[in-house]
């Protein structure tokens, strides 16, 4: 994003919060019901898709490699799409903004098309690690040229005749599980990727929607995937639900503000991204999920979050895949339970769309909550007394910190500000007017 920089000021409101609220669209199911209606034949019809910045840049890339991307008035996106191995050479760079899955999974597919592309990001996305696509992708063929580092810009040329990939992914990552089985769709043969843990698998569910044959086989905690290459995808309807990585905001803002419930309505609910949920419930939150139900191929439901003391636990390390994007709003709640919360094995935290761990870290400790990082873990000692707040948080062009701090504004003793809230945009539109709307204050400082 070019826009100049947003600073917002969160202050505690006079009041509790209160609403029944729903959030933007999830953006991991929004990115690939962009990507596999591209890559399948007719036209894919998509609802509740997030309009967010990340996404925006996936439609757009779409539309560069010719895919006939629209949205109607009502909001229904429409993508008419080539077919598995019909996209064509694009006439300019690729540029995915802020979005490292939309790099990311772009890069498994361009891989095994017979194509030249450039692609780049922001600041934020140049320095992101791209070598774990890079590495397992060339085994099909293509050859990936990237700065120092397997940093953006990075220029692929596509396999002519790509093979399929066997490959274990050795850091648990959805994303990089995700660029080897979009590779897949246009290798002959079994694409098999290996992932020690289990991670989001919206690709693998989104694979089967559209008609491809897909089977899973789960090993210890982990799972092995084998995608039967070439198939012909058919478009098919998408209904987005709300993203639980956005509802979290509102969720534990209603568990921090005294007096407040909050319901969030279509919340995604699907098992490999529900730790949150699991942990604020560990630490006595009250959370109630009401109306479960299956739209689109994925579990749904109301989450209602009411304002009450939370303790601290110990999180596992093996959680961590299905709350990765949420340990820096957790790290709020934390501040304001009884104990010391400590969230273990966070590393894949410091290659996000900042070092959060080390971001998050400074967050807390600018606002006057003791915080340590020991190797991997984040510590976080609970002040239930009262959070002070009072510093300005430095945002490093990432959304959920921003988002995270604001939220921890509404529970503090003293305001607190973000330097730049305009990236809130690339995952949570209307963030601020929603928080608003249930009563909390934030204002430009
Ligand atoms: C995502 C996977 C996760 C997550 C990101 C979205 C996805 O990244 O942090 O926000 O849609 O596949 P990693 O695969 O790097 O863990």
């Amino acid at each position: 994003m070019s826009t100049a920089a947003r600073p917002l000021v969160a202050r505690r409101p006079a009041g509790p919060l209160t609403g029944r609220i729903a959030v933007p669209g999830d953006k991991s199911i929004s990115h690939r019901a962009l990507m596999f209606g591209a890559l399948a034949v007719g036209e894919t019809r998509i609802t509740g898709l997030l309009e967010g910045e990340d996404v925006l840049r996936t439609a757009a890339a779409m539309r560069a490699l010719g895919a006939e991307v629209t949205h109607d008035p009502d909001g229904t996106w429409r993508v008419a799409g080539r077919g598995v191995g019909g996209l064509t050479e694009p006439a300019d760079v690729l540029d995915m903004g802020n979005s490292g899955t939309a790099a990311r999974l772009l890069c498994g597919i361009l891989a095994s098309h017979d194509l030249f592309a450039v692609m780049t990001g922001d600041a934020s996305l140049r320095g992101r690690p791209m070598r774990r696509v890079i590495d397992p992708l060339t085994g099909c063929g293509a050859s990936f040229t990237a700065r120092d580092g397997g940093r953006l810009p990075l220029a692929v040329q596509g396999a002519k005749d790509a093979l399929p990939l066997d490959y274990r992914v050795p850091v648990p990552s959805a994303q990089v599980k995700s660029a080897v089985l979009l590779c897949g769709l246009n290798a002959p043969g079994i694409t098999r990727v290996e992932e020690p843990e289990a991670t989001r698998d919206h690709s693998e569910n989104m694979l089967r929607h559209f008609g491809a044959t897909v089977q899973v086989t789960l090993v210890g905690t982990g799972r092995v995937i084998q995608l039967h290459g070439q198939p012909e995808l058919i478009a098919a309807d998408v209904v987005v639900p709300g993203d639980p990585s956005s509802a979290a905001f509102p969720l534990v803002a209603a568990l921090l503000v005294p007096g407040s419930r909050v319901t969030i309505t279509g919340v995604g609910l699907n098992p490999l991204r529900t730790g949150l949920l699991a942990t604020l419930a560990e630490m006595g939150a009250d959370l109630r999920i009401e109306n479960q139900r299956t739209e689109g191929g994925e579990p749904v439901g109301d989450v209602v979050a009411t304002h009450g003391p939370l303790k601290a636990i110990t999180v596992p390390p093996q959680r961590a895949p299905s709350m990765i994007d949420e340990y820096p709003i957790l790290a709020v709640a934390a501040a304001g339970a009884e104990g010391i919360t400590r969230m273990r094995g966070l590393k894949e935290l410091r290659v996000k769309e900042s070092d959060r761990l080390a971001a998050t870290a400074a967050m807390l400790d600018a606002n006057g909550v003791r915080v340590e990082i020991e190797g991997d873990d984040l510590i976080v000692h609970g002040m239930p007394g009262g959070i002070p707040g009072g510093a300005t948080v430095t945002t490093h062009m990432d959304h959920r910190l921003a988002m995270s701090a604001l939220i921890f504004g509404l529970a503090a003793e003293a305001p607190v500000a973000v330097d730049d809230a305009a990236f809130i945009d690339t995952s949570f539109p209307g963030f601020t007017a929603l928080m608003d709307r249930m009563g909390a204050r934030l204002t430009p400082t």
